[in-house]
């Protein structure tokens, strides 16, 4: 396994589950890894594992809820939180409830809430609780802060009788290597200014009514905070969608089309990366009622006008700035969006299709194929949707490369 820098710090936490008694060979492998590492022990952690098995493996004091009150008023949880990486293992369905809903009256979720760095959770549930809607609401919730998730995989439980099915830990080492890619970002966006679109655009037609599309943002969030935390200054301009604001990152919110196009162009003045993933509209009504229209007896007609195409603008003075755009197609996917790219002069374009099975529009996975504007493609094996991110900012850096 290759280590992380010298200076990295791990800090776990250990929740209450039988797959607790794992904590202490996975300090140990974080320490070979090369992490500094602490450790808290929830009051449930401590029912199978003693303090003295996990101090000894962190080569530090284990931290619980008596040493937060006697530490006060050092506030203990503040000083934890400064770290590179959480790591939660055990996590148990009432630690996930606990950190997704903001509470603090214990160490270990009072730490979660003032985590700034990765958080890793390692959950160990049976499958039963695993995927019940209340814990996955809350993986939900988690995934939407940049948290990221490593298993529960298929296998035997801890507990004699509960059987084989999903809710299996992962193993120590498994732990460490993917606490160590998280912490492993090359910094190799840091100088750069990155303008993101993400989310769709809203076209009112009176005050009340408006022609949208169902774009959740969640592939132009996590491109947001990829970059981010590879090191970019990360301007994200966003339509209406349901996902809070990633850290770290200036967040520009719009409405329409027109707005959205006057927000991203002033910010990528400056910028040497610009991904559109938005949604926009095509078109807005001619004419926006300032009160709301009456229902009437007879068929009514709108009347459309075309948006601007905010591609194709940045196109038309691209110069050396590295401009990506998405297109969801329904059938000959390839040619459209390589002649999209050639039209709005776009360096390349990630295709997708609306009719796959939790990709795409609100899911957590994308399958994406890379078309370059001389039609020449590559196809991506699905993905979470931060590591579509990830390959589209290794590739937007590629050009920048090529074009020097
Ligand atoms: N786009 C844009 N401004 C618009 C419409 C689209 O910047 N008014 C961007 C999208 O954000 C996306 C890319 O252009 O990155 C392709 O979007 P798409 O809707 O597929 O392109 P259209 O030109 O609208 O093509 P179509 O005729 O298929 O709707």
């Amino acid at each position: 396994m290759t280590t992380s820098n010298p200076s990295q710090h791990a800090l776990v936490i250990v929740g209450g589950s039988m797959a607790a008694v794992k904590a202490p060979s996975t300090l140990r492998r974080l320490r070979e890894a090369g992490f500094e590492t602490d450790v808290i022990a929830g009051r449930a952690a401590l029912e199978f594992i003693t303090p003295l098995s996990l101090s000894t493996a962190a080569g530090r004091q284990v931290a619980t809820d008596e040493t937060w009150f006697e530490a006060r008023p050092d506030a203990q949880h503040l000083t934890l939180a400064r770290t590179d990486v959480t790591v939660i293992v055990a996590a148990s369905a009432d630690l996930l409830a606990r950190a997704a809903h903001g509470l603090a009256s214990d160490l270990a979720s009072a730490t979660l809430l003032s985590v700034r760095g990765q958080v890793l959770w390692v959950p160990a549930m049976n499958e039963q609780m695993w995927t019940h809607p209340a814990v996955q609401a809350n993986v939900t919730t988690l995934k939407s802060w940049g948290h990221s998730f490593l298993g529960p995989a298929q296998g035997a439980f801890g507990t004699l009788g509960e059987g084989t099915g999903t809710g299996r830990m992962a193993e120590p080492e498994e732990i460490a290597a993917a606490a160590l890619a998280l912490v492993s970002h090359p910094p190799d966006l840091q100088g750069l200014k990155l303008v993101v679109s993400a989310g769709p655009t809203r076209e009112y037609l009176d005050p009340v009514r408006f022609i949208s599309n169902p774009s959740s943002g969640k592939m132009g969030y996590a491109v947001a905070m990829e970059a981010q935390a590879r090191g970019a200054a990360v301007t994200l301009i966003s339509g209406p969608v349901n996902l809070p604001d990633p850290p770290g990152v200036t967040v520009v919110k719009v409405e329409s089309a027109v707005q959205m196009h006057d927000a991203v162009l002033a910010a990528a003045a400056d910028a040497q990366i610009v991904v559109m993933t938005a949604a926009v509209a095509d078109y807005r009504a001619a004419e926006q009622k300032t009160e709301k229209e009456a229902k009437t007896a007879g068929e009514v007609s709108i009347q459309l006008v075309p948006n601007p195409d905010i591609l194709a603008a940045l196109g038309q003075h691209k110069s050396k700035r590295v401009l990506i755009g998405f297109a969801m197609e329904t059938h000959a996917g390839v040619e459209r969006a390589a002649l999209k790219a050639r039209r709005k002069n776009a360096d390349f374009i990630l295709l997708n299709y609306p009719t796959q099975q939790g990709t795409a529009f609100g899911g957590d996975d994308n399958q994406v194929t890379l078309v370059r504007p001389d039609g020449t493609a590559e196809a991506w094996p699905r993905l979470s949707k931060r590591e579509v991110a990830a390959r589209l900012l290794d590739e937007a850096l590629k050009v920048r490369q090529s074009a020097r």
